[in-house]
């Protein structure tokens, strides 16, 4: 047998569950996992994976890199966001194409395909975005058929023109069904947040309580009814709804009780859900952790937490949209002003890890899942992505169990100038990144080229295929 690469002597997170294993590497593909592959073997290459988890490269679907959004544009684009991913043990990345003014979504597709091509570390590809039903309704069935399974609609965000009303949401679900494709949905009330914003903007609250206001305009029930509205029409049309970024613990007991009535519902919530609170709005610089939706509070942590063990939350994902600390001194005490969105991609395994797996709320093998299997899974990459198996491409992280790395903004690879995690010690991060077979990340460090990740078609999308 002939093996270009050996990763020797770890604990391999299979979906079978962790084994001491080999895994050896063929081309871009894994061809075997077992035990002393190395013997009467011609390997070119064996890595040492000796008291280290192997674990299935992690998957981050919902990644807003080089994104004009809120006056300004995200500051990690596909060189330093996709270098970010790769130190955090992220082989591949799903990114929104959103239009333009005017433009259709296959012009959309083409912009997100120049931020990517030459610069993208890792593989990747991108969720359409819907924001004008009327003219891009009629694109949806060839954009399928070029390889595009997931669209996207908010319910909010209309002074960027982005914004889907209920008519979109229901006619774009029934396609879903038609396609076999999926819809993201980000789920909050425009009208009451909007109502609830106008109440308090004013130079005396806003003079009192800064940041703090981002998570009083935005009450629990702004997410949950936007998501209980945006399921009805799941349930009506039996198109798949995937809830993004779902921040509530209402949320997850929405989707609970759909998803046992049988409506085709998934969600996601992000790493920064799960372990920050609204208390950071109070801190100095409290601005900085203005992202949409804001995080909540302890109770929706928890049952956050309680929903990726128990499944009706299938996926973890970073919603990493990144703001210096100079773009985000554009809000100038007015919270609705402060560029949304925060770094995540290069902490998002590390801080599952460390909050998740060392405090026994996961598994290894239930974070894997919700990290790498399930997200390849619902976004129609499985089982090329998500998996440590024969045939998979070898995409792979190698993590030591508990050695930590203090979180310093200074020593990251994100274009970001603070961090939400500064301070913090973490386990988890990549020492040894594979991404189809090739070390992109040695000894922490990055050492693959900018262009060599390839874009991802799909055929499928969503549970039901
Ligand atoms: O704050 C965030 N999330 N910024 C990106 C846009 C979005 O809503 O996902
Ligand atoms: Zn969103
Ligand atoms: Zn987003």
């Amino acid at each position: 047998m002939k093996y270009d690469t050996v990763i020797q002597g770890g604990v391999v997170v299979t979906p079978g569950g962790r084994v001491r294993a080999d895994v050896g590497i063929h081309g871009e593909k894994i061809a075997a996992v077992g035990t002393n592959l190395t013997r009467d073997a011609n390997v070119g290459r064996i890595i040492d994976a000796k008291g280290h988890y192997v674990l299935p490269g992690m998957l981050d679907v919902h990644v807003h890199l080089a994104l004009p959004f809120c006056g300004t544009v995200s500051s990690d684009d596909y060189y330093s966001g996709t270098r970010a991913a790769a130190r955090g043990g992220v082989t591949t990345l799903i990114d929104f194409a959103i239009p333009y003014e005017g433009d259709s979504l296959a012009k959309a597709a083409n912009n997100w395909f120049e931020k990517a091509e030459d610069k993208a570390l890792i593989d990747y590809t991108f969720h359409i975005c819907i924001t004008r039903w009327d003219e891009h309704q009629g694109e949806i069935g060839s954009l399928v058929d070029s390889g595009f399974t997931t669209f996207k609609e908010f319910m909010i965000y209309a002074a960027e023109g982005w914004q889907s009303d209920d008519r979109a949401m229901f006619g774009t679900l029934e396609l879903m069904r038609e396609y076999g494709a999926m819809l993201l949905v980000h789920a909050e009330s425009s009208r009451v947040l909007d109502e609830l914003i106008d109440r308090h903007h004013t130079p005396e609250l806003m003079e009192e309580l800064g940041a703090q206001l981002h998570a009083m305009t935005r009450p629990n029930f702004i997410e949950a009814e936007a998501i209980q509205r945006a399921i009805t029409w799941s349930e009506a049309t039996h198109g798949q709804l995937y809830i993004v970024h779902m921040s509530t613990a209402e949320g997850a007991d929405m989707v609970k009780a759909a998803q046992a009535r049988g409506v085709p519902v998934l969600a996601e919530t992000c790493a920064q859900y799960l372990v920050l609170d609204d208390s950071v709005f109070a801190e100095k610089d409290g601005h900085l952790y203005a992202c949409c939706p804001q995080v909540k509070k302890p109770a929706d942590q928890k049952r956050l937490w309680h929903g990726l063990k128990t499944g009706e939350v299938s996926v973890v994902s970073t919603d990493t949209c990144t703001f210096t600390r100079q773009q985000k001194a554009m809000w100038n005490g007015d919270w609705t002003k402060i560029p949304m969105g925060m770094p995540g991609l290069e902490t998002l395994l590390p801080i599952v890890y460390t909050h998740g797996v060392l405090k026994k709320r996961l598994t290894l093998e239930e974070m894997c899942q919700r990290l790498s299997t399930d997200p390849a899974r619902i976004m129609g990459l499985y089982p090329k992505k998500g998996a440590i198996r024969v045939g998979s491409d070898a995409d792979l992280a190698i993590i030591h169990p508990r050695n930590r790395i203090k979180v310093d903004p200074s020593k990251m690879e994100t274009n970001a100038d603070w961090s939400p995690y500064e301070g913090w010690s973490l386990a988890g991060f990549s020492r040894t990144t594979l991404s189809r077979g090739e070390v992109i990340v040695d000894d922490y460090e990055v050492v693959g080229q900018a262009g060599r990740g390839k874009w991802l078609p799909r055929k499928t999308a969503g549970l039901r295929q």
